[in-house]
């Protein structure tokens, strides 16, 4: 029992001796070789960027090849062809990312290189204004092209000077990931929050910066309108009222008047008839 045991162990180790080393010639013999042109950095000198890759060695059946950005395929780069390039016409932060030219096989699983094309970051979309009430919420955002993704921070513009999002009242919240971020501020303050905040992107290789407008209108705003024709009816009533009041006795009096024969024209005449009369009287 014992030497049989003792066989069977002796057997299995080779074998698995034999394997590994199977394993490893095949390996080494099919593992792909890629050259790939270096990391770059934006902008480049002239009008076009082009990335390359030439596959070296691969000793199992080479199927085609393929380009892919930031872990997407590019559509109509797969050719059968061992070197391959990609063209970038006027390399700009929105071209930036993550390139990765993939090779496949007949036999064996894809190979891929890697190239990185830097840039600063570029704002390509923001708020340029805010018009809120006080009391309501307001909410900035901006977003960003380029590479590596930026970090990002808001700061208010007040009295010269940038100053870093006050946070004492708890009442600011800032949200981004990668390429985006958006600034909340509840509960908005007539008198602390009107402004000019800016969004500052930035990463290894620049940054930029992109401003927003706050404006914070009185929660009564939306009544002036209807406040102002009150006031206009109150003060035509007011009119009307006391003009009627003192006219009344003078009227009773030119009833009795009608009658007359001149009437004038002018009230201050009226009047100074009127009195006339009443001295006659
Ligand atoms: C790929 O091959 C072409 C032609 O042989 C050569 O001009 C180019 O420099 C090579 N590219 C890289 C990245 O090795
Ligand atoms: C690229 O190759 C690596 C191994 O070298 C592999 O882990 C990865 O999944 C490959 N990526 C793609 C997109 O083929
Ligand atoms: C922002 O990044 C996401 C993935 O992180 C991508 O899908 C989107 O296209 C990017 N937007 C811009 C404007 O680059
Ligand atoms: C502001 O304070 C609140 C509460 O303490 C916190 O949740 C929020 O993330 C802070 N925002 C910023 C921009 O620091
Ligand atoms: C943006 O942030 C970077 C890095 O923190 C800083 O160097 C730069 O001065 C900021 N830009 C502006 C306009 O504040």
């Amino acid at each position: 029992m014992i030497p049989g045991k003792g066989r069977a162990a002796v057997m299995s180790f080779s074998v698995a001796i034999f394997g590994a080393l199977m394993l490893q010639s095949v390996s080494s013999q099919n593992e792909p070789s890629i050259a790939a042109s270096e990391h770059i950095t934006l902008p480049v000198e002239g009008d076009s960027l082009t990335l390359q890759c030439n596959l070296t060695t691969a000793h199992s059946g080479h199927q085609e090849s393929f380009w892919m950005k930031n872990g997407e395929e590019i559509a109509e780069t797969r050719s059968p062809n061992k070197n391959t390039e990609y063209r970038l016409n006027r390399p700009r932060g929105e071209h930036a990312g993550v390139y990765m030219c993939v090779y496949t096989f007949d036999l064996a699983p894809p190979a891929n290189a890697t190239i990185e094309v830097k840039s600063s970051p570029e704002i390509t979309g923001h708020k340029r204004s805010e018009n809120k009430n006080e009391g309501q919420r307001a909410l900035l955002y901006c977003k960003s092209v380029g590479y590596p993704h930026p970090v990002w921070t808001w700061r208010k513009f007040e009295n010269g000077v940038f100053r870093e999002i006050d946070n004492t009242t708890g009442r600011f919240f800032v949200s981004s990931r990668d390429n985006y971020t958006e600034l909340h501020i509840l509960n908005l303050d007539i008198t602390l929050d009107p402004g000019e905040y800016h969004c500052n992107a930035s990463n290894i290789v620049g940054y930029r910066d992109e401003k927003s407008v706050l404006r914070v209108r009185s929660h009564l705003a939306p009544l002036w309108p209807l406040l102002g024709v009150l006031a206009e009816i109150i003060i035509l009533v007011v009119i009307i009222v006391v003009y009627e009041k003192r006219k009344k006795p003078e009227d009773l009096q030119d009833d009795d008047d009608l009658a007359g024969p001149a009437k004038t024209n002018s009230t201050n005449n009226h009047k100074d008839k009127n009195l006339r009369q009443r001295n006659t009287n």
